[in-house]
């Protein structure tokens, strides 16, 4: 029988009032892609200086509970030699590591449809990982919304991964964070959008239950119903209405947290999503927070430019948006916090 009591605690600090997480563990083309828009060189040295910069930001700790790292990150070293996992835990935030190895062409499909990778050698990854400081761990499957996506067999096939990852994940004391990704590419409505949260969500929610996947110690990490990228965005509300119905039809009340992915939305517009998700009325059973990379990181990479000098002014962009993000997840964000840094 496992002992939970690592998890438990685990899931204590993940679930911590007032603080969500960030996700920093971009794959290296996207981390390339990210820091090339900025006109900044995606050199190892630079990657290493970003991503100590975050862990080292002073006072993010009391809004961040927890930062999910990329495989290169484990083994770098602050500006001052201290290995960023460990510099993370020292400042009271916990360090996690996305596991998956990106997605695949999924064989068979007839819409050109993805499976992510990844299984193979997991359980042993694991055990390196925990022995660097790593308490959590996270995978992402993704699902396109089309004429005819995401199809049966790709959401069968994805909910079957990422069930046997949490599993493998939980076997060896660890928890899991659960995210099936819906993208936001297309020109579907909310609607569209939380009818196939919820298709995906209940595959998800039969895979894990069939693979004896504790929900209590574990965290979804879902898409918002958002519009597509190409049509006009709907209001917080609306976002949310439709969001939480998908939510309650499918999550079951014993999951502690959903933090919230960002999706390509705005870093405003992510905030005001989540603020609008812990005002709405209606049961929410799970912590409603938030695990944002690029609606946290845009503006602290904007800041940065790449230049050591802009350290601190890109370490406050940090702390700001981390603070609004805070305010979102007990409902009380307003748009003129913007303004005050
Ligand atoms: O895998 C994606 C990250 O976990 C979340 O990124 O907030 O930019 O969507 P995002």
């Amino acid at each position: 029988m496992t002992d939970t009591s690592v998890m438990e605690d685990t899931v204590r600090w993940l679930t911590a009032p007032g603080k969500g997480l960030l996700a920093a563990d971009e794959s290296q083309p996207t981390i390339e892609k990210r820091l090339n828009a900025r006109g900044i060189e995606c050199t190892e040295d630079n990657r290493r200086f970003y991503r100590s910069l975050l862990v080292t930001t002073p006072g993010v700790a009391d809004y961040i509970a927890g930062i999910i790292f990329h495989d290169e990150t484990m083994h770098q070293s602050t500006d001052d030699g201290e290995p960023i996992p460990e510099a993370c835990s020292a400042r009271g935030i916990v360090p996690g590591i996305k596991v998956d190895r990106g997605t695949t062409e999924l064989p068979g499909s007839p819409f050109d449809e993805k499976i992510t990778q990844g299984l193979d050698g997991l359980a042993d990854r694991l055990v390196g990982y925990r022995q660097q400081g790593a308490r959590f761990t996270k995978w992402r499957n993704v699902y396109e919304i089309g004429r005819g996506t995401p199809s049966a067999q790709a959401i069968e096939a994805n909910a079957e991964v990422l069930a046997r990852y949490a599993a493998i994940v939980q076997s060896v004391g660890m928890v899991p964070i659960v995210e099936p990704e819906v993208l936001k590419d297309g020109d579907h409505g909310v609607e569209r959008a939380c009818e196939v949260n919820e298709v995906v969500l209940l595959a998800v929610f039969n895979a894990l239950y069939r693979h004896k996947v504790i929900p209590e110690l574990m965290v979804l990490k879902p898409s918002m119903a958002v519009a597509g990228k190409q049509i006009a965005a709907a209001t917080p509300e609306t976002v949310a209405a439709y969001t939480l119905r998908s939510l309650r039809r499918t999550v079951p009340a014993a999951v502690p947290a959903i933090h919230f992915l960002s999706g390509g939305q705005t870093p405003s517009e992510a905030t005001a999503n989540l603020n609008a998700m812990n005002n709405a009325p209606g049961p929410r059973p799970w912590t409603i927070g938030f695990s944002y990379s690029r609606a946290i990181q845009d503006p602290v990479q904007e800041a940065w430019g790449g230049h050591t000098q802009n350290r601190e002014i890109a370490q406050q962009a940090f702390v700001h948006r981390a603070r609004l993000n805070s305010a979102a997840r007990d409902g009380r964000y307003s748009p003129d916090m913007e303004e005050t840094a």
